[in-house]
């Protein structure tokens, strides 16, 4: 079923960390906005009855089953959807994990290198496949998944908050360097969201989402489909001369 007008309409777009939370979402909203979607992460089931759930309502949608710190997995991810579509105009690289809530000094590290091995090296080993098949588009857009911590600092969390501002640079590194060629490269920044990072966080921290509801000008949690539909504007056309930017989808948290 091709959905004319809309947001995304007629374009492909690959998705990381789409097994779960905001890429779960945004698998949903890309499809619902007209694009043929590729969703890349490590469950296959749920990539296969997400592919079902998408495909049973006349939407186009295929996975390849991805774990983004194999370079070699991100290449073939990023084929699957050359192969299956002819190109690739859009990708959302989401995929990532949060650091345990340890004490900078007691980290081991082990534990900072597996943080930025999947939360840095895994968005860049993805714009270093994706890129090439864009510009054979003859452009597009991607979209990187910092977060708040990408901006600010937030408690016990250091690698994390290092891996996430990290993206920010390397957002910023892309955009400047392939605008001229056609590619616009954005991120956003989301706070809280209900995912299963988040109840991950809470199961350890009980206490953190009342204090975080406090800290935020909209005092509450967000859906991840409110960070998908961010990520599908950027992602899309009408954002056309929006590029470098980190879009903060946070309910405020970081104004204050
Ligand atoms: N939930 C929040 O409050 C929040 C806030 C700010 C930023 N983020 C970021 O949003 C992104 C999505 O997280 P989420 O909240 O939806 O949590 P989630 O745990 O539901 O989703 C994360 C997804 O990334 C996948 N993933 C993790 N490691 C991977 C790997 N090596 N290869 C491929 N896939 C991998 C997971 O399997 C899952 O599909 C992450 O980058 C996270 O850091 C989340």
């Amino acid at each position: 079923m091709s959905v004319q007008n809309a947001l995304l309409s007629g374009k492909v777009a690959l998705i990381t960390g789409a097994s779960s939370g905001i890429g779960a979402a945004a698998a949903r909203v890309f499809a619902a906005e007209g694009a043929a979607v590729v969703l890349a992460a490590r469950r296959e089931q749920q990539l296969a009855d997400l592919v079902d759930e998408l495909t049973g309502k006349g939407l186009e949608a295929c996975y390849a089953v991805t774990d983004v710190t194999s370079d070699a997995e991100v290449a073939r991810a990023v084929q699957a959807a050359v192969s299956r579509y002819g190109r690739l105009d859009a990708a959302f690289n989401n995929a990532g994990y949060g650091a345990e809530q340890t004490p900078l000094h007691l980290m081991e590290q082990e534990v900072f290198d597996r943080i930025i091995d999947v939360n840095l090296r895994g968005v860049w080993s993805c714009m270093r496949h994706e890129i090439p098949a864009m510009l054979a588009a003859g452009g597009g857009a991607i979209v990187n998944t910092s977060s708040v911590a990408g901006l600010v600092a937030t408690p016990v969390a250091a690698p994390y908050v290092v891996s996430k501002h990290a993206v920010v640079g390397l957002t910023k590194a892309a955009a400047n360097e392939y605008g001229a060629q056609g590619i616009r490269v954005n991120a956003v920044a989301p706070g809280t969201t209900r995912s299963e990072m988040i109840e991950q966080w809470l199961a350890i921290r009980p206490d953190i989402e009342a204090r975080l509801h406090e800290a935020t000008p909209q005092p509450r949690t967000a859906a991840p489909e409110e960070i998908a539909e961010a990520a599908a504007w950027l992602c899309s056309d009408r954002a056309s001369f929006v590029t470098g930017a980190v879009l903060p989808v946070d309910g405020g948290y970081t104004v204050r």
